[in-house]
C-alpha cells in the first residue's frame, strides 16, 4: 500500500483508499454501480457496529468496516446529511469544554508549553475520542485533557468564538454552550471564566447572526457551597449572555438535591434551570432534578421510561428533554443506537430535543445527531422538524424572543 493511502473494508472485502476519502469513494473502488446506488438511496451502508452512515461521511481510520446493502424499500427517499445541514437548526446541550478544535488545542498547548497526547489534529481527534469508553465515569475524564489548555482568558474567548462558527457553518440558528467556571480556578477567578467566553460568543453572534446563550453548569462532584457560588456569578451576568444553570458531572453516588440552594437561587433569580440526569443513574435521579431542584428541562433523561409515572409527568408538564443519541451510546447509557429511545419518547408526546453534548470527543455534529435520528431511528422529515421546533420553544429566551426565533426557523424549514 503506498502512503497516504487507507485499507477499510466494504461488504468484507478489502479496499484500498486514499486518506480523506468518503464512504462513497470506498463504495467506489469496490463496485462502481453499488456507490451509484449509495447516492441514489436506492442502497445503504453502516459502519462496522452498525450505525447508519451517510456517502459523505469521511472513511476515517484504516480498518474501518463498511456494508452496504441495496435496499427494495419503497417510501421517501432517505435525507442526506448535505440537506439536514441546510436545515435551520438550535442547540439546548454542548459542553464548551467538549467543542475545541484540535488544531486550535495543539496552538494554545504549544503557546502554553502544555504537553498533549498527540501532536497532530487527527492523532489528537482520536487521541480525545470517548468512542469506547465503558461508563460517564469513563467518558469524563477526557474532559481534564481539554481543560488544561482552558485555563487562560484568551483560550475561553476564542474557543466560545469559534464554537460559534462552527455551529453557525452548520445552520444552527440559535445555541445554548455550557460549561462550569469553577473548572478555570484558581488560573481565573469566577468573573474573568465567566466574561472571556462571554466575549467571544458575542463576536461569534455578531458575525455569524446566530444567537447564543451561556449556561453555567455546577458539578455534583464538587460542594454544593461551590455550586450556589456559581449560581451566583452566573446571575451576576444574567442581562450579559447568561441564560441558565446546569449541573453536570458524574452522577451515581452524587445525587442532585445536596445542590438544591443553587438551583433555587438561579431560579429565584430568573434564570433557566436545567439537570443533567438519568444518563449515568436512573429515574429516581430525574425526580430530583425536577421535584427537588425545580429544574424545568432534563439533560439527557435517557432513563426517564423506566418509570411510567415520571414519564406522564414530564409528557404532562411539557418538560423537555435534551437528548444526545451517540453521546449516550458512549457512556453505554444505551446499547445501541437502535435501542435508544428518543423516538419512543417523541410519539409518546415528550418534548425531545437533539444535541451534541461534545462535538469533539463524540465526534458529532448536530447535523450528525438529526441524521442518527432519520437513518437510525427512522424519524421522517415532518417528526424532525417538529424536534428542531422542540428546542427553539425550549430555549432559555424571554417569550418575545423565543416567538422571533420559532417563527425564522419555522418560515426557514417551510422554504426548504
Ligand atoms: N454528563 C454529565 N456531565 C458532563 C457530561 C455528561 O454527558 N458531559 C460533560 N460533562
Ligand atoms: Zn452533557
Amino acid at each position: 500500500m503506498r502512503s497516504g493511502e487507507l485499507r477499510v473494508f466494504v461488504n468484507e472485502k478489502p479496499v484500498s483508499v486514499t486518506r480523506g476519502a468518503t464512504v462513497r469513494d470506498a463504495v467506489e473502488v469496490f463496485d462502481r454501480e453499488l456507490a451509484g446506488l449509495l447516492v441514489s438511496g436506492a442502497a445503504h451502508a453502516t459502519d462496522g457496529v452498525g450505525r447508519p452512515v451517510d456517502a459523505s461521511d469521511p472513511v476515517g481510520e484504516g480498518g474501518a468496516i463498511f456494508r452496504v446493502v441495496v435496499t427494495a424499500r419503497q417510501g421517501p427517499p432517505r435525507l442526506s446529511k448535505d440537506l439536514l445541514r441546510r436545515w435551520p437548526k438550535a442547540e439546548l446541550h454542548v459542553h464548551l469544554d467538549g467543542c475545541l478544535r484540535p488544531q486550535t488545542m495543539l496552538d494554545l498547548a504549544r503557546s502554553q508549553g502544555i504537553r498533549l497526547p498527540a501532536d497532530t489534529p487527527e492523532a489528537l481527534a482520536r487521541a480525545l475520542s470517548v468512542q469506547g469508553s465503558r461508563s460517564l465515569e469513563e467518558y469524563l475524564a477526557k474532559y481534564e485533557i481539554t481543560l488544561s489548555v482552558m485555563q487562560t482568558a484568551q483560550a475561553l474567548e476564542r474557543i466560545a468564538y469559534e464554537f460559534v462558527v462552527d455551529a453557525a457553518a452548520e445552520n444552527v440558528r440559535y445555541v445554548e454552550v455550557r460549561y462550569s467556571p469553577a473548572l478555570h480556578r484558581p488560573a481565573l477567578t469566577l468573573t474573568e471564566a465567566v466574561e472571556a467566553p462571554l466575549r467571544g460568543l458575542g463576536r461569534a453572534a455578531a458575525e455569524t447572526g446566530t444567537k447564543t446563550g451561556l449556561v453555567v453548569c455546577g458539578i455534583r462532584t464538587l460542594p454544593p457551597s461551590v455550586s450556589l457560588e456559581l449560581a451566583r456569578v452566573a446571575v451576576d451576568y444574567k442581562d450579559a449572555g447568561v441564560v441558565g444553570f446546569d449541573l453536570a458531572g458524574a452522577e451515581r453516588g452524587h445525587p442532585a438535591r445536596e445542590h438544591r440552594a443553587a438551583f433555587e437561587y438561579a431560579a429565584r433569580h430568573g434564570l433557566g434551570c436545567t439537570c443533567h440526569a438519568g444518563e449515568g443513574d436512573g429515574p429516581d435521579s430525574i425526580h430530583q432534578a425536577l421535584h427537588d431542584c425545580g429544574a424545568q428541562r432534563i439533560g439527557h433523561g435517557t432513563r426517564l421510561g423506566e418509570d411510567a409515572g415520571l414519564l406522564e409527568a414530564v409528557v404532562e408538564r411539557k418538560i423537555p428533554l435534551e437528548m444526545c443519541l451517540i453521546s449516550n451510546l458512549h457512556t453505554r447509557t444505551v446499547a445501541s443506537l437502535a435501542e435508544h429511545p428518543f423516538k419512543r419518547y417523541l410519539e409518546r408526546g415528550v418534548r425531545v430535543t437533539l444535541n451534541t453534548d461534545s462535538r469533539l470527543m463524540d465526534g458529532v455534529s448536530l447535523t450528525d445527531e438529526y441524521f442518527h435520528a432519520h437513518a437510525g431511528l427512522g424519524l421522517g422529515k415532518e417528526a424532525l422538524a417538529g424536534v428542531v421546533l422542540n428546542a427553539c420553544e425550549s430555549a432559555f429566551l424571554p417569550e418575545y424572543e423565543k416567538v422571533a426565533l420559532v417563527a425564522r426557523v419555522q418560515s426557514e424549514l417551510e422554504a426548504l
